[in-house]
């Protein structure tokens, strides 16, 4: 026999033994649930011995590793885990919250740590109902063309169960608005695609995100759209806030440990006179003449990464024009320039090799 046909002969019986493997493979059941001490999976937000939870017992495919270093609110997370260990779930969990306050995160971090398959729908303003929905494909088989259907990330998770994050929901158009009514609801949802109903799968969560409670005419975040309020009803909010200095100073020691402290201080402080410049003290908009510009924990974390980066020999405000001051409107930038003075006089004009030899 020649090689070439030993070859074939071999691959033959690989994939056959390969197929086999495939059949014979006991099908893993997603829905099967375990208990776990809620400590083991939480420790940020429970104490050992206290509570148990339940989650899958397998993870899917389609779960998504969250940020490891991402630093739960202890409040707001349990607040998010309670909705979704009710029996069912009556309204749709709303986040709303300013930018970079950990929306998206919190909604990856519930479903990874619950071992919850994640879909994620990037909501923006030309998306229409069909994105949601899916689409016919073509595929070549066989050399011949066929179609078939692809659901959508949001009738993938409504169909067969998951976290269907509507990330940033409030950019969502008037007729995608109306389209996602049934979907938050839990009602059975007609797919027009492929004029075929769909109904909510037992482990479906859906999560939607929205800087504003869809006001519709918001100076910071001029793509957020007029929503109605039967619509908003249909939520339980969860407002996210920016952390507090104990939590926010969590967050950068374990991002940044390198960094000296007193420098990663001076960060969040400068972060908090900017959020009192634009929000108020109290966060409540009660402000005169706020400042546009957000200093988020987003630009909080980009910064010591970018200081670190920009290495020993570029000086603080450097890395600070690239990450944050560059963005802001001409009209604010003296006086967002004057507080960053302020928090940090002429240390802000120097390498950070001098600060990291001061400590
Ligand atoms: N609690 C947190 N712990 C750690 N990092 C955070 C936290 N909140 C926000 N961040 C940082 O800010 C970024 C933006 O968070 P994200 O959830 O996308 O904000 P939002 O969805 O509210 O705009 C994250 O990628 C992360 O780097
Ligand atoms: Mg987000």
């Amino acid at each position: 026999m020649s090689v070439a046909n030993t070859q074939k002969i071999d691959m033959a019986t690989q994939m056959a033994v390969a197929n086999e493997v495939v059949q014979s493979a006991p099908k893993v059941d997603y829905m099967e649930m375990e208990d776990v001490a809620a400590h083991k999976i939480f420790p940020d937000l429970f104490e050992p011995g206290t509570v148990k939870l339940k989650r899958r017992k397998h993870r899917h495919p389609d779960c998504i590793q969250s940020n490891p270093m991402y630093v739960p609110d202890p409040e707001m997370a349990k607040l998010a885990l309670v909705w979704l260990m009710a029996p069912k779930q009556m309204l749709a969990l709303g986040l709303q919250g300013h930018t970079g306050t950990g929306k998206t995160e919190l909604a990856m971090y519930l479903a990874d740590k619950l071992n919850l398959p994640l879909y994620i729908v990037k909501v923006h303003a030309r998306m229409n109902p069909q994105d949601i929905e899916g689409s016919y494909v073509i595929d070549a088989q066989d050399g011949h063309a066929v179609t078939h259907k692809e659901y959508g990330p949001a009738a993938k998770a409504y169909k067969t169960g998951g976290i269907l994050l509507l990330d940033e929901f409030d950019k969502a158009s008037g007729e995608l608005t109306s389209a996602m009514h049934l979907l938050v609801e839990g009602k059975p949802w007609p797919l027009e695609m492929f004029k075929e109903t769909i109904m909510k799968h037992s482990q479906c969560y859906v999560i939607g995100t929205a800087n504003t409670f869809g006001s519709g005419h918001d100076d910071r975040y001029i793509t957020s759209n007029q929503m109605d309020q039967a619509f908003l009803s249909r939520f339980m909010w969860l407002e996210t806030q920016y952390p507090d200095v104990v939590r926010e100073s969590k967050i950068l020691a374990t991002f940044a440990p390198k960094l000296p402290i007193s420098l990663r201080n001076d960060i969040i402080k400068l972060a908090n006179a900017y959020r009192d410049a634009a929000l108020g003290k109290n966060r409540d908009g009660d402000v005169d003449d706020p400042i546009q510009a957000i200093f988020s924990t987003r630009v909080v974390v980009a910064w010591a990464y970018y200081i670190q980066a920009f290495g020993l020999f570029r000086t603080l405000k450097q890395s600070l024009d690239c990450v944050f001051l560059k963005s802001v409107a001409e009209e604010e930038k003296s006086i967002v320039n004057d507080i960053a003075v302020k928090v940090f006089g002429d240390q802000l004009d120097k390498p950070l090799k001098e600060l990291v030899s001061k400590k």
